[in-house]
């Protein structure tokens, strides 16, 4: 079957999907009968096209990497910006990957609310829609009977949400605990080693894992985002990131770091969900954690989320030293299950 293809965001990860979509090819036909069609790019200062023939996205993935405008590529049209390409490409799947908005999660909700309303299915990177708006676009997408999903908005290609859904049938999610933000994590471990908080966070940028606003990575934006999506996503919350008790890792010094560490603990950067009197609390804070433990353990770059259900017990989910690939295979892991559910 041939899928057409609308991206709304042709960046790091839209790109290194589309290399794996050339690698994969040969296999996505064979194993699961997809043939893949891209037929509109939509970004921010590259211009959008669309084409009723088929873009070459190696083609695409270069001028963009050399600075280039999309416009004038072979068998294309520009149009005015992404919701021209929704409106316009005729697409099956639409790939949206912008960049977060933590305040708003926009304009990312609008694209993706725009193209389930069109009967388009949508993956998605961005955590943002999560945590603004996941009932509505899950339910928009319910009542069209089309595909809304979004393995990759939280610890990339590790499989968190497809987990919950496909593996623990039957099961609720109770809460959670979790490292989920690299940068805060690299610091801290970096800080272990002796490394000072300005020279991790520098290797961190040289690492490019530092949001454009290392704020939002320090002061636990990110991890608060990150953990309201899962929230929203697992335990059917609907939660803002505003309501997260949030607590950044600024002030920790190598002392209290190495103190922990003689006696069996580190500190981490944790999130957590559980519920209270008062209903469900999301916390994010610097916790002393016994190192013998998944996230007392999880070091560098790496993310780990522990959940408490009611029939399995706890469960950890471990996504060691990911890279960009880990997020293009999160894409491509959405794509095969809305294939297979067309059938
Ligand atoms: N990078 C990762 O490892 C990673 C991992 C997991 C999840 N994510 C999430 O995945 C998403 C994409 O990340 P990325 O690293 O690919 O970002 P990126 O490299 O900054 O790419 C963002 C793309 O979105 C385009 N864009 C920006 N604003 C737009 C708008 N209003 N309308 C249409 N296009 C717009 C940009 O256009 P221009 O090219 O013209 O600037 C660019 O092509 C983010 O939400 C991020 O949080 C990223």
């Amino acid at each position: 079957m041939e899928l057409k293809l609308a991206f709304i965001g042709f960046g790091n990860v839209a790109r290194a999907f589309s290399r794996l979509l050339d690698e994969t090819g040969r296999m996505l036909a064979e194993r699961y009968d997809v043939e893949c069609r891209a037929v509109a790019i939509a970004t921010a200062r590259h211009g959008s096209i669309v084409s009723d023939d088929r873009i070459a996205l190696g083609e695409a993935a270069a001028r963009i990497e050399r600075g280039q405008k999309l416009c004038g590529l072979p068998r294309t049209v520009d149009v005015a910006d992404a919701l021209e390409v929704i409106e316009s490409a005729g697409a099956d799947i639409v790939f949206e990957t912008t960049p977060l908005d933590p305040l708003r999660g926009e304009p990312a909700t609008t694209y993706i609310r725009r193209a389930l309303q069109r009967s388009m299915h949508v993956i998605t990177a961005n955590k943002g829609p999560l945590a603004f708006a996941h009932r509505e676009l899950k339910a928009t997408a319910e009542q069209r009977g089309i595909s809304f999903r979004f393995e990759g908005a939280v610890m990339d290609g590790t499989p968190v949400f497809n987990m919950a859904e496909y593996c623990l049938p039957g099961a609720r999610v109770l809460g959670f605990a979790g490292v989920f933000n690299s940068t805060t994590n690299f610091i801290l471990t970096g800080m272990e080693q002796g490394w000072s908080f300005d020279e991790c966070l520098s290797e961190a940028r040289n690492l490019g894992i530092v949001e454009a606003n290392a704020d939002y990575d320090l002061d636990g934006w990110d991890a608060a985002i990150k953990a309201v999506a899962l929230a929203n996503v697992l335990m059917e919350a609907d939660l803002r990131p505003a309501q997260v008790e949030r607590t950044g890792i600024r002030g920790i010094t190598r002392d209290e770091l190495k103190l922990a560490r003689d006696r069996g603990m580190a500190i981490r950067l944790v999130a957590r969900a559980r519920v209270c009197d008062q209903g469900l609390k999301l916390t994010v804070a610097p916790e002393s954690v016994p190192i013998a433990t998944p996230v007392g353990a999880v070091r560098g770059t790496s993310s780990v989320l522990v959940l408490e259900t009611d029939l399995m017990g706890e469960i950890a989910v471990l996504e060691n030293n990911p890279c960009i690939k880990q997020t293009a295979y999160a894409l491509m892991s959405d794509l095969i299950r809305v294939r297979t559910e067309m059938k």
